[in-house]
């Protein structure tokens, strides 16, 4: 593990989203739940593990954590319900009211303790009873959070899940209770936005948040705390960490080599630790564009076209198709070979999912993986103009 120093805290931050969360004034969407969005790696779920559940539960929530990111195997409905179930079973009222619901009695509870397994979709005990049990039980609003909540539209389950959360929050925000509020977080606006846009999705009208990146304060408490053999000068540091995405690892993976260099002095460090942030954010960039370098001409077809489209892309329209064509020519086919066909679109797709560029809803909606590739096909000129 690194040396860097653990964790800066940003507390004001999260009470003031932790008060924007519970406090719902009337005709505010925000009672749908809130999105917070924010690129890859730059310390989302730190700040909502760390920073912002902390802030929730001091203000008196109950907090239910559910992290769709991981296990990436695991299926992102059963995830969330077994969050809720994780929460319930830690509230010994909570499942006596539960077990009552089923028509256990109190014996039979203390015999042969209340199955988890009945509570769920499509179980014994719904999501919502068991959210309403929880509030009556704590008379506390419960805040579920769910990081990378787009997961939740790449199956049938997920969705059942997120229609469940919807009836629930409808009913625990009702006066009789104490309400739920659903945060959801996310890498990629255009994903997260999925789950709101349509009335047909559970959190319709819900506001989407940028989510704040560390800014220049982290910088002057890394510049402060990083302990190398040479002072770091934030006014030198906070550019390079713009240039590198605000990505902390970038910073913390620099100072470890520079630790591990005997060679370096007051003089040549603060300039090698630049140059090695650089050449670290390049690295990372080089990876994402052998991959992209190594695909067939109709799969970077497909995901140029895509990236230049979103997020109005229609895969298998013909006018997207004549768009995969020109830009097959544009890369160098001549235009007698320059053909795509609906199964070989498909195809392709099918292989960009599986090297992790492009995401795929359970509804048959695609959005390129991250904003970082749509970046980086910008930067090298690979992206189609409409
Ligand atoms: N406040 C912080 N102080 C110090 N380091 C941090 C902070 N926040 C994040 N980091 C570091 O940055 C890295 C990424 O953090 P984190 O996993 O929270 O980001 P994320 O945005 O959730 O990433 P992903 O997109 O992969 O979900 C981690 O190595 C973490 O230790
Ligand atoms: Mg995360």
């Amino acid at each position: 593990m690194t040396n860097t120093p653990s964790l800066f805290h940003r507390p004001a931050l999260a009470i003031r989203l932790a008060n924007q969360v519970l406090v719902v004034s009337a005709g505010s969407a925000a009672s749908s739940g809130v999105f917070l969005a924010a690129p890859r790696r730059t310390g989302k779920s730190t700040f909502i593990r760390e920073d912002l559940r902390p802030a929730l539960l001091a203000q008196g929530a109950v907090v239910v954590y559910a992290d769709l990111w991981a296990n990436p195997t695991a299926e992102p409905g059963s995830v969330i319900v077994n969050a809720i179930r994780a929460a319930l079973a830690s509230n010994e009222g909570v499942m006596l009211r539960l077990a009552k619901s089923v028509g256990m009695d109190k014996l039979q509870l203390g015999a042969m303790s209340f199955d988890m397994d009945r509570i769920g979709l499509g179980s014994d005990v719904s999501l919502s009873e068991a959210l309403v049990a929880l509030s009556d039980e704590t008379g506390k609003v419960i805040v579920l959070v769910i990081d990378e909540a787009q997961h939740a539209i790449t199956s049938e389950a997920g969705i059942a899940a997120l229609f469940a959360l919807k009836a629930a929050r409808d009913e625990l925000n009702s006066s009789s209770h104490h309400g739920l509020r659903v945060v959801c977080t996310g890498s990629n606006r255009d994903k997260l936005a999925m789950l709101r846009n349509s009335k047909d999705q559970a959190f319709f009208g819900a506001p989407m948040v940028n989510f704040p990146v560390l800014g220049r304060e982290y910088i002057d408490w890394f510049c402060e705390k990083v302990n190398l053999p040479f002072a770091l000068d934030p006014e030198q540091i906070w550019p390079i960490f713009i240039e590198a995405g605000h990505r902390p690892e970038l910073l913390g993976a620099a100072a470890d080599l520079i630790r591990f260099d005997f060679e370096v002095d007051a003089e040549t460090g603060p300039q090698l630790f630049i140059s090695h942030v650089r050449h670290l954010a390049a690295e990372m960039n080089q990876v994402l564009l052998s991959v992209i370098h190594s695909l067939t001409p109709i799969q970077s077809a497909v995901l140029r076209v895509m990236a230049a489209c979103e997020p109005e892309y229609a895969p298998f329209e013909a006018a997207t198709l004549e768009k995969y064509r020109q830009a097959l020519m544009r890369a160098g086919i001549p235009e007698a070979e320059a053909k795509a066909d609906i199964p070989g679109v498909q195809q392709a797709l099918i292989a960009l999912q599986d090297k992790k560029l492009v995401w795929r809803a359970a509804r048959g909606v695609y959005a390129v993986e991250e904003k970082n590739i749509v970046d980086l096909l910008k930067a090298e000129g690979l992206i189609e103009q409409n």
